[in-house]
This record gives structure tokens, C-alpha cells and sequence, in this order.
């Protein structure tokens, strides 16, 4: 009878599987990349030559490697991880090696044959000819957008002087190629990657259940006299746990005063009685991000004056959450938010803006101010009032608060994709019990 039972049980199982779980796996697809390649290529105008170059390897004490993140675009066309990579994207297609393509991938990596094609007409090469390549390229292209990761300048200390690599190299390449235009590809990328697709999405929930977790865990564990650093590892470990590839970004645990400064990482002071902890942490999960920011009252428990701020900032991102839809902006979405702290009296300690996309990028890109349907956006008003604020009663003073939820735009509004994480000051304390 018991046997039977677990036949029938398996055969629905596999029943349910077969029937509503398909497609449902998670991660990217090769024929999601594949499109993303096409479309890449089809917005191109004509003449227009894409060049891309992955980080390069960095190295802790000699030849120790750590952990490498993969530059966001590069991780977007191609899903690849590995460093020391380069890519030629043309509109047109140009001939190598007797055969007609539209795109290289230069490696330097002898285990990687021709097995992946990601972008169409693609061909695999040695990184050692990249630029025998790339000059032939450029012969007959009007516009070469450039992907790299960022190179804002190096400092060149001993002789006082910054060096912009990236503004000469530019320079140069125009001089050499009379008629070229070099450009930025971030705006290409941009309209791309800030709308979402499903696979995306599955990614950015998953990240958000882990770090969701880790939130849960740090609140039920929170008590006064535990360190910022004991609460970041147990945000890190539900993360870790379940399987992201590392924290987006170093966690935020700024208790007390720390809960003022904005991009606090250091997560070395010990709570007390009374403080509010700033949480603003995401995990990354399969190459996407999350941002989620909470506040808590060490002691489980807000006080009055606590209570009253944090309602403000409750309001304002309740109410910034109403107005979003496609065509409004971003700052549509700040000048609600400040309408509503100001309203209330704390105009005076808005410190940042309320939005930003978030995807493979923690800030992810974006091609306009405009919000379209697929944009995955953060809502994160936040008031601080420090402690040298005389104007104000001195139990409002010394604290920052931050509520802060992602938002996907839907064609009629949004849904809080967040929206499971304990926010009102009731479910926080009863966690926190
Ligand atoms: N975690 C950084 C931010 O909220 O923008
Ligand atoms: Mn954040
Ligand atoms: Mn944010």
C-alpha cells in the first residue's frame, strides 16, 4: 500500500514538473543570449565597430587570484566569466581568415574551442591578434563604441598629475583614423539592460529571497552590545547559503551615528541600547543584484521619537511607490519623495535621491530618465538627522533611517518585488521579539 502510495506521489511529481515547471529554470539562457547579441547588432548604425574588454585578472599577495567579477556588459552579451577577454562586434561583417564574420571573441584560454557561439557570425580567436584585427577593422568603420570597465584616470602622484588613459587613447585613435568617431557604448547597452526579461527577473527574486534571509537572521539575532561585523556575517551567511555568488556590494550595518553615513562599510562598532541599525544589503545572484535597505531598533524595539521619523519615510516611499508607471521620471519620483518629508518637516535631511535601476549592476544602467514597463528600480527615501542638529529635540537627533524596496514597472504601475521583507514597525518588532 505504502509502495503504491509513493509510486502515485513520484508519477505527480514528475506530472507537475513536466507540466508547469518547464522553462522555469534558472539562469540564461543561450538563445536569450543569442538575442541579446541580435539585438546588440541590429541597433547598430551602419559603419558602427563595438569593441569590448573584460577586466583583467587582479592578484592579492603574489599570484593568489581572488574571485573574479566579469565587467557588465561583458557578462551581458556573453554570460562569460572569465578575465582577459576581448570582443569586435562590427554592422558590417568583414573578412578573417577567408571567412565572412560579424564578431570575435579574443581569448587567451587554450580550453576554450569554438563551442559557445553567442553573437551571430562569431568566431573564436587567440588574444595575440586582437590587434592586427581590430586595425583592419577600424579601415572601414565610422563610429567604434568602446565597453571597458571604468578607467577614470590614474594618478600619477610623484609628478601631481591625473592621466586619462581612456581621453587619449580616444584621442589618438581619432587622429589615426581620420573620419572615426569613438564613443561610449554605455547608452547602447543601456536601452537593453534596463529592460528585464523573465530569466532576468527569476534571478533578481532569487537574490532577493537570499538576501531577505539574511535580513531575517540578522533581525532575529540583533540585540544590544552584538557587533555591526556579527550582523554583516549573518546577512553574508543566509546569502552564502544559499548559493549567491558574493554580497553585491560590502554590507551597509551602520548602527547609532554609522546609520548617518550613507555608503558605511566598515561595520567595526559594537551596538547599543537605543541605536538603530541602518541594513543595506543585497546578494548577487548568478551575475544579478538586489537592493534592499532596513532599519531596526537594536533593542527590537522603536522608540517614540524613532517611531515618528520612520513613519515619515514609510509614507514618502509608500507614497513614491503610488506614481510609478511607465512615462513618469525619476525625478518625478525624488520631487514626490521630498514633497512628503518636507510636509512633514525634515526637508532639511534628505540626503540622496530616491532611485535608481538595478540589475546585473547593483546601479545598474539606464538609456533615459524615463520609466519604461521591465525597469527594475529601488524606492529608498531616507531622512538623517545628526547629532549636531540644535533645531530639533535631542531624541531625534543621531540617526539616520532608510527604508529602501525594489520596484519592477508593470504597464499600469509596479509590483514590489520586495515586498515580503518585514518594513512595518509592527512586523519588525515582532521578528525582532
Ligand atoms: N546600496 C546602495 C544604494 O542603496 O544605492
Ligand atoms: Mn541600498
Ligand atoms: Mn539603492
Amino acid at each position: 500500500m505504502q509502495r503504491r502510495l509513493i509510486f502515485i506521489l513520484f508519477f505527480l511529481s514528475v506530472f507537475f514538473e513536466i507540466a508547469f515547471c518547464q522553462n522555469n529554470s534558472l539562469g540564461i539562457s543561450q538563445d536569450e543570449y543569442a538575442g541579446r547579441g541580435q539585438n546588440l547588432l541590429s541597433s547598430l548604425d551602419s559603419g558602427s565597430v563595438v569593441v569590448m574588454r573584460s577586466g583583467d585578472f587582479k592578484m592579492r599577495s603574489n599570484d593568489v587570484e581572488y574571485r573574479y567579477r566579469q565587467e557588465s556588459n561583458f557578462l551581458y552579451l556573453t554570460g562569460w566569466r572569465s578575465p582577459n577577454r576581448y570582443i569586435i562586434l562590427s554592422s558590417h561583417s568583414f573578412v578573417v581568415d577567408e571567412k565572412n564574420v560579424n564578431s570575435i571573441l579574443f581569448t587567451s584560454s587554450k580550453e576554450e574551442s569554438t563551442n559557445t557561439q553567442v553573437m551571430p557570425n562569431e568566431i573564436l580567436m587567440n588574444i595575440n591578434r586582437f590587434q592586427e584585427i581590430f586595425k583592419s577593422v577600424l579601415k572601414d568603420a565610422k563610429t567604434l563604441y568602446i565597453s571597458a570597465p571604468d578607467l577614470p584616470f590614474v594618478n600619477d602622484w610623484l609628478n601631481d598629475k591625473k592621466i586619462f588613459l581612456d581621453k587619449n587613447a580616444k584621442k589618438e585613435l581619432e587622429q589615426k583614423y581620420p573620419g572615426l568617431k569613438v564613443k561610449n557604448a554605455l547608452p547602447l547597452f543601456g536601452k537593453f539592460r534596463e529592460i528585464k526579461s523573465e530569466a532576468e527577473l527569476r534571478l533578481m527574486r532569487k537574490s532577493i529571497e537570499l538576501t531577505w534571509n539574511g535580513l531575517k537572521r540578522a533581525m532575529i539575532n540583533c540585540q544590544p552590545g552584538r557587533w555591526e561585523y556579527e550582523l554583516q556575517a549573518d546577512i553574508e551567511y543566509e546569502m552564502m547559503r544559499g548559493g549567491a555568488d558574493f554580497p553585491s556590494w560590502t554590507p551597509i550595518v551602520g548602527s547609532g551615528e554609522n546609520s548617518l553615513i550613507l555608503h558605511y562599510d566598515d561595520n567595526r562598532r559594537q551596538t547599543k541600547e537605543g541605536d538603530l541599525v541602518v541594513l543595506d544589503v543585497g546578494a548577487e545572484y548568478d551575475g544579478y543584484a538586489c537592493d534592499i535597505t532596513r532599519t531596526i531598533p537594536v533593542s527590537g524595539k522603536f522608540t517614540k521619537a524613532q517611531t515618528e521619523v520612520y513613519d515619515v519615510v514609510l509614507r514618502a516611499q509608500e507614497e513614491v511607490i503610488k506614481i510609478v508607471k511607465p512615462g513618469i521620471t525619476m525625478k518625478d519620483m525624488d520631487a514626490k519623495a521630498k514633497e512628503i518629508i518636507t510636509q512633514a518637516g525634515y526637508g532639511k535631511y534628505i540626503r540622496h535621491g530616491v532611485t535608481h535601476p538595478v540589475g546585473i549592476d547593483v546601479h545598474d544602467i539606464w538609456a533615459s530618465d524615463t520609466i519604461r514597463a521591465g525597469m527594475v528600480m529601488t524606492v529608498e527615501p531616507g531622512i538623517y538627522i545628526p547629532a549636531d542638529a540644535d533645531s530639533i529635540a535631542l531624541d531625534f537627533r543621531g540617526f539616520g533611517i532608510r527604508i529602501e524596496d525594489d520596484v519592477l514597472v508593470t504597464a499600469s504601475g509596479c509590483e514590489v518585488m520586495t515586498k515580503n521583507v518585514q518594513k512595518e514597525i509592527a512586523e519588525i518588532e515582532a521578528l525582532m521579539k
